[in-house]
This record gives structure tokens, sequence and C-alpha cells, in this order.
């Protein structure tokens, strides 16, 4: 199913969004605007706005919070983003010229700080603490998460509780938070705030291992990164983890020359696609992500029906079958 009849029963917050978004990122600095501007208009699949929103209806908040929140939300992520891109030394984002590449790192970090604050204004102005000290909690882990994630580059010897440490860290934890705001928005009971919690976390690790398996087979023009981006930076995710695990000698070499090497040769890299396809390391990515992604699916149990309900289960399995 494709995300616009996902998100049906947002669709009127959704078409508000952006403008919500842009009024928040207006600056006297004209070179604030101009980068937040394209930001903006580079848009993005913003899931975690559609996390927050879904969640928002499927515990019958009706309120203006809402879209604050998820707004609050993709500002966070566009930081993050900001940061990774100079951190990764990304060209492309999104099919189009990372921030860092048009303008430079000062400028891409600086931009980031910009929309991190401005995260901090929308949810400072929720007046809910509990909303504020989450959004703490969840950034200090995406903060440690992805600092873990730099530890373990080019570390061949990453195990599998390693990785998934580091995707609950950079990625599930926000996941988590985008569907827990809603839950004290609409001030659910404790037990469906923790249910809420768990689905963000289990469809944020299965959206993040479907990246990472993405990375390797998506076409680059629907996926807007660079194909092999994650081997050509050395950071060793699951499908590698697993191949690393199961290889002989000679293909783990071949493997870590790759990860290491400075510039990787088109034919270096069908290599180790064709020595990640012999041990279905691919394929055993993708299964994991949808055990996280059914995972996430049991979790809403504790929720009555409603099309919000069906919204969010459909999009555990958009996550994992998802092109881009
Ligand atoms: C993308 O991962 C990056 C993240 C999910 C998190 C990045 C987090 C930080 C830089 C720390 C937090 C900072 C702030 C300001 C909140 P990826 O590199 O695997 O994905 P990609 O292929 O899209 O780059
Ligand atoms: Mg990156």
């Amino acid at each position: 199913m494709q995300l616009d009849q996902i998100c049906l029963p947002i669709k009127d917050e959704m078409d508000r969004l952006d403008e919500v978004m842009r009024g928040h990122v207006r600056s006297n600095v004209s070179l604030v605007t101009e980068v937040a501007e394209y930001i903006i208009e580079n848009g993005g699949k913003r899931l975690r706005p559609v996390l927050c929103l879904l969640a928002s209806k499927l515990v019958g908040y009706t309120g203006d919070q809402a879209i604050q929140c998820a707004a609050g939300l993709e500002f966070i992520h566009t930081a993050s983003l900001l940061h990774d891109d100079v951190i990764d030394h990304a060209d492309i984002r999104r099919g189009r010229p990372s921030a860092n590449a048009k303008w430079g790192n000062h400028i891409s970090v600086l931009v980031g700080d910009f929309f991190y604050c401005k995260s901090s204004d929308v949810f400072t102005r929720t007046g809910q603490l509990e909303i504020v000290q989450l959004i703490t909690d969840t950034i200090t882990a995406t903060t440690e998460g992805e600092v873990f994630e730099t530890i373990k580059s080019n570390d061949i010897d990453i195990q599998e509780d390693d990785y998934l440490a580091i995707i609950r860290g950079k990625t599930a934890v926000l996941f988590s938070a985008a569907c827990q705001i809603a839950g004290v928005l609409g001030k659910v009971s404790e037990e469906m705030q923790a249910a809420l919690a768990q689905y963000g976390q289990h469809i944020g690790m299965a959206f993040q291992m479907a990246d990472d398996y993405l990375d390797y087979v998506s076409d680059e023009a629907k996926f807007g990164k660079t194909q092999g981006k994650d081997l050509r930076e050395g950071k060793l995710t699951l499908p590698v983890i697993v191949a690393l695990r199961e290889s002989s000698e000679s293909e783990q070499k071949i493997i870590k020359e790759a990860l290491l090497s400075e510039r990787l040769e088109e034919f270096k890299f069908k290599e180790v696609v064709g020595i990640l396809n012999k041990y279905n390391a691919l394929e055993h990515t993708r299964e994991l992500a949808n055990k996280f992604a059914q995972d996430a699916k049991e979790d809403l149990k504790i929720f009555k029906p409603s099309l919000a309900k069906d919204s969010l289960i459909t999009l555990a399995d958009y996550f994992v079958y998802r092109s881009m």
C-alpha cells in the first residue's frame, strides 16, 4: 500500500504540516531561512509526524498540540540528519545535494542546531513537562546511539547485539517518542502509553533494518541516497555483520578491504553484494525487520478497532516492504 493511503485518516493534518513547520523556522538571518526552506521543500516521508498524528487519532486526541509536536519531531529528525550528513560526508539526501554538499559543514551543523532549538521551542510551548522530559531523554539516547555507531565503524568484530543497540538508539527511540507523545496528549492509561512506546520502538527497529537492507539493493533515484553508502562509509550494518559471521576467510577479506577502502570501485561493491547474497544476509535482514514489524502490530492489540489503528498496522508492513 502507498503511504498516501495509509495517511488518509490524517490527511488534513499532513496537508497543513509544512505550513506549520515553515511558521516556526523564519529567521532574520536570510541564510538560515534559505537552508531551512531548502530542507522543508525537499520533503521526505515525514514518518515521525505520521506516527504522532496517527497515534493521536488512535487515542482520540483532537487538539492542536498533535500537529505542533509532529512539527517538533520532524525538526529533531532534520537536525539529526544535518549533523549525520556531516559525520558521514554524504553528498546526496532525498535525491538532491545534501546541505553540507551545498553550503559546507559549518552551515550544516549550525542550521542543525537551529532546528534542534526550534524543536525545543515547540515542545516547551506544549506546557507539558512530561513531553519535554521524554524528548530530552530521546535526544540523549539518539546522540549516544550515533556515538556508539561511530566507535563501532570499521570494527569488524561488531556483533548483532551491538548493531541492535545502535539502531535502537539512533533511530527507534525517536519513533517510540513520536507515538508515546500522543499517549501523553490523549491522557491515556500508563499501559496504553507503554504499548504506544513499544509499538514505536518495534516499528523503528524495522524501519532502520529495512533502510540498511535498501542501502544495498535500492535504486538510487528512488531511495534518494547513494547505493552502497554504508559500505563506502565503513558502516557495518546487519547485512555485513551476518556475512562476516558466515563467510570464508577469503570472502571476509574482500568485505574488510571494501569497508576500509577510500574509494570503492563498482566491481568491488558488486563482489561484496555477491557475498551478501550467497549467505542470504540481505534476506535475513529483511526477515528480522519483518519480525519487528509483526511485534509492532501485536503491541496495538490493547486498542479498539479504528481507521487509525488499521493505518498503524499497515504502516508496519510498509516500513519493511517499501522501496524508498
Ligand atoms: C541517520 O542514520 C542518522 C540518524 C538516524 C541519527 C543521527 C543522530 C545524531 C547526529 C545525533 C543527534 C543529534 C541531534 C541534533 C538531535 P544513517 O546514517 O544510517 O542513515 P542515512 O543513510 O539516511 O544517512
Ligand atoms: Mg548517514
